[in-house]
C-alpha cells in the first residue's frame, strides 16, 4: 500500500518552492535583476547594450555601477572580458 503525504502532489509542489525575490537595480526605469539577467550572457558586453536591450536608458545613471558590476560577473563566468561602455 503506497501512502500519499500532501508533498506528493506536483502541484503543491510547485506552489511551495520558494523564489529569491526580485531586486530593484534600477529605479527610474523600474527594472529588476530579474529584467536585465536575461541580457547580460549571450555576447552583450557593454552598459549601453544592457539598457538597449531592455528597451530603455539609464536616466539619472546611479544603477549603472551596478549594472556593470553584474556584466562583468556574468563575463567571469562566461571567460570573457565585459563592463567597458
Ligand atoms: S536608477 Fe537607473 S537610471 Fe536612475
Amino acid at each position: 500500500m503506497m501512502l500519499r503525504t500532501i508533498r506528493n502532489i506536483p502541484m503543491l509542489q510547485f506552489v511551495t518552492k520558494r523564489r529569491e525575490p526580485a531586486m530593484y537595480v534600477c529605479l527610474c526605469n523600474a527594472l529588476t535583476d530579474r529584467d536585465f539577467s536575461p541580457h547580460m550572457a549571450g555576447g552583450t558586453s557593454s552598459v549601453s547594450m544592457v539598457y538597449r536591450a531592455c528597451g530603455c536608458q539609464p536616466q539619472c545613471g546611479k544603477c549603472v555601477p551596478f549594472v556593470r558590476q553584474m556584466l562583468r560577473q556574468a563575463a567571469e563566468v562566461e571567460g570573457k572580458s565585459a563592463g567597458a561602455d
